[in-house]
């Protein structure tokens, strides 16, 4: 793993909203973030996970974490102009963008792939991730050192059976990074990047895998230096790269 160890004020004064925040690794990133310094917008389904979690952070960095429940599968485009408006009225300008929540959807052959289900891991892992980098361009504009920061997945740089929708959209994620890295490389700060996390013991690891043992996997905590190396100040220099947290050598 990448042996980083920053400072705990590694990103003060910045604003990073991750979404998928209530579980998994972007719970663990949001706690990360806040650990060194960011002021966090949480963005996730559930309001009961949003609202433990933030319960959590108030108790060791008070008024640093702001709560976002979003259902990616129920939205349209006002929702997204929606918490946009609400970032604009709290911060100046927005540090960073994580892309990290994510549909996995079922494991199906394409000729039988549920139409209604492709659609909506389509909804949550692409869709969402676009309208809502659009409507947050001009705020991350304002930002001096900005990032964004899709997540992806080894199922979406190498075509594999069965896994459908999420594979498919894994790939659609690494060329909006790719489109999004070259309109606004030489325009902005803004840098933006894809990141694997590799098989990490969560939630969606063990649905995908169930006959796994989750204590053989890594941690989303042992992940966290990566995040933070893209998120803060020494990140600066990637752009428009697809990297490997597990494999991570910038
Ligand atoms: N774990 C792995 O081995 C692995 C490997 C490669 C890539 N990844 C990627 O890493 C990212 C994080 O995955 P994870 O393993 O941490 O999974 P996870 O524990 O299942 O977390 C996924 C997060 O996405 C949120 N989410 C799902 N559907 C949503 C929707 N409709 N609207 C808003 N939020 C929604 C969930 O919100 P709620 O908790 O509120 O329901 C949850 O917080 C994903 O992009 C995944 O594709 C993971």
């Amino acid at each position: 793993m990448f042996d980083y160890r920053p400072s705990a004020d590694l990103l003060a004064g910045r604003a990073i909203l991750v979404t998928g925040a209530g579980g998994g690794i972007g719970r663990a990133c949001v706690l990360s973030l806040l650990a060194h310094g960011a002021n966090v917008v949480m963005l996730s389904r559930s309001r009961r996970k949003l609202e433990s979690l933030y319960d959590e952070a108030e108790k060791s960095w008070p008024g640093r974490s702001f709560i976002q429940p979003v259902d990616f599968s129920r939205t349209g485009p006002e929702d997204f102009a929606a918490v946009a408006a609400s970032l604009e009225e709290r911060f100046p300008a927005l540090d960073g963008l994580v892309h990290n929540a994510a549909a996995l959807g079922p494991r199906s052959p394409i000729e039988f792939y549920p139409e209604r289900q492709w659609q909506e891991v389509m909804q949550v892992n692409v869709n969402a991730a676009f309208l809502l980098t659009r409507n947050l361009l001009p705020l991350l504009a304002k930002s001096a050192d900005a990032r964004v920061l899709f997540t992806a997945s080894g199922v979406g740089r190498e075509g594999r059976a069965w896994w459908g929708a999420y594979g498919v959209s894994k790939f659609a994620v690494e060329g909006l990074m790719q489109t999004l890295a070259q309109e606004v490389g030489t325009t902005t700060s803004i840098r933006v990047n894809s990141l694997n996390p590799g098989g990490t013991r969560t939630a969606m690891r063990a649905a995908a895998f169930p006959g796994e043992k989750p204590d053989t996997l890594p941690t989303p905590e042992s992940l966290m230096p990566v995040y933070l190396y893209l998120l803060g100040p020494d990140g600066r220099d990637l752009h428009g790269r697809a990297l490997d947290a597990q494999n991570f050598n910038p």
